[in-house]
Parts: C-alpha cells; sequence; structure tokens
C-alpha cells in the first residue's frame, strides 16, 4: 500500500510538472518570435542575465564593438583583441594607412591591422574610445549615447554630422531602449582607459550628377 501511494504520487508530480511545461511553452515561444519593443516588458530583469552591466557585456560581445572598438595584438591565428586594451578604440600613436583618400575611393576601402582606422570614400575615421575616460565616454549621457548609436548622431547631440562608415549603427537603430541602457551601463563599468583618438577627416560630400 505504502509503494502504491508512492507511485501514484510520483505519477501526480510528473504529470503535474508536464502541466508546468505546457503552460510554459506558448509564454517561451512568444519572446522568442516578438522582438517588438514592447516584448522587454515581459522580460525577467536584465532578461535573464545577473545584472545589468552583464547583459551589457553579453550584447557588446555578440554584436562586435570590440572588433573595431578594442586594437589588436598579434595571435597564432593572427591579430585578436588586446583586451588590456579593450574598447579603447584606434591607439593615438598609430597612422592610418598610407593611402590616399580618393584613391580608396576608387578602389574600396582600406583599413589598418587592427581595424580600428579606416580610409573610404567618406573620409579617414578613427573607432572612438568607449571607455569610461575623459577623452571616452566619461562626460556622456545615457540619452546621448543612445542617439550616437541608434540615429547615427555624432557624439549624440541634434545638428552634428552623422557618424560615418564603418560604424554600423544602421543595424544598431534595432536595439530596444533596455538594450542601450544595459550597453551603457556595462561601458560605464569596464576599466577607463586615457587614449585620445584622432579627429576624423570627412571627404566633401560627393559632387552631384
Ligand atoms: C565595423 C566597425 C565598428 C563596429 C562593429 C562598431 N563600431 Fe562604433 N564606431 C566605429 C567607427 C570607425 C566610429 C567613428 C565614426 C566617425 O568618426 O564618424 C565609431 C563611432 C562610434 C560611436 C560614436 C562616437 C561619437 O563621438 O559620436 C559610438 C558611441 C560607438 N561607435 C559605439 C559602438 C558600440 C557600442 C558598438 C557595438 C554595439 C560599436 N560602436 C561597433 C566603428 C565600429
Amino acid at each position: 500500500m505504502q509503494k502504491r501511494l508512492t507511485i501514484i504520487a510520483t505519477s501526480v508530480a510528473a504529470s503535474m510538472a508536464v502541466l508546468i511545461a505546457c503552460n510554459q511553452q506558448p509564454a517561451a515561444a512568444g519572446n522568442s518570435v516578438d522582438t517588438s519593443k514592447t516584448a522587454t516588458a515581459a522580460m525577467p530583469a536584465f532578461n535573464g542575465f545577473e545584472s545589468q552591466e552583464k547583459w551589457g557585456e553579453h550584447l557588446v560581445i555578440i554584436t562586435g564593438c570590440n572588433d573595431c572598438h578594442t586594437p589588436k595584438k598579434m595571435g597564432p591565428n593572427g591579430p585578436e583583441p588586446d583586451m588590456s586594451l579593450m574598447l579603447s578604440g584606434h591607439p593615438a600613436q598609430m597612422p592610418p594607412p598610407p593611402i590616399d583618400q580618393k584613391e580608396a575611393a576608387k578602389k574600396g576601402i582600406a583599413v589598418t591591422q587592427d581595424l580600428t582606422a579606416w580610409v573610404g570614400a567618406w573620409g579617414i575615421t578613427y573607432a572612438v574610445n568607449l571607455t569610461p575616460d575623459s577623452t571616452g565616454l566619461g562626460a556622456w549621457t545615457e540619452e546621448q549615447f543612445s542617439k550616437a548609436i541608434r540615429e547615427g548622431k555624432w557624439m549624440g547631440l541634434e545638428n552634428t554630422r552623422p557618424v560615418m562608415p564603418p560604424m554600423p549603427w544602421q543595424d544598431f537603430k534595432n536595439f530596444t531602449d533596455d538594450e542601450v541602457k544595459a550597453i551603457f551601463a556595462y561601458l560605464k563599468s569596464i576599466p577607463a582607459i586615457h587614449n585620445i583618438v584622432p579627429q576624423a577627416v570627412l571627404a566633401p560630400p560627393p559632387p552631384v550628377k
């Protein structure tokens, strides 16, 4: 008898678990397909990460900010991000690729081996310092940051020049408010690195044909 009861109890527990799993399924599926901004309201805090900064770190890694904003060092498989200089932008002392801008416009684009300085039809652009130093995002507000990465406004201010290639802000305009906040919180928490990135040299707009 004792044994039977245990079996019943176990099978009740098992079917409860199945019921719970079934109940949860539609919600989970809904979350994964609905990428609208309102979907974030139903998500757990920090999208399941232990803190806002951890979520931000995850977003920075998967969206490739380090590819352009972190200088590289040579590793066994070629250049790799030098994490001691994480997100500090184009190194102040490094020259841009020795290529004439007109030539670059005709032939394609040229880039330093560490992917921090780019020459193209638009001129020369340098990946900026994203660390919380005064030479980076130290004095930036979250609103400025959001305008810069989602609307492509230089310094995140109105009436400034557009943020130029290859900064992929046209893709980043799809970041949700919460994602932008998480990235900014993370960038404010990383080590500050002093590095004055050179000013971009912008080409005049192409002539109208
Ligand atoms: C393919 C290279 C590339 C990637 C990837 C990239 N950036 Fe950039 N980013 C640049 C370059 C180059 C500039 C400078 C553009 C200019 O001078 O107009 C820039 C500019 C910026 C600016 C504007 C700075 C200002 O003063 O207005 C911010 C903010 C920024 N990047 C943040 C990010 C973040 C955050 C990520 C990842 C989510 C990222 N970038 C990914 C290359 C890149």
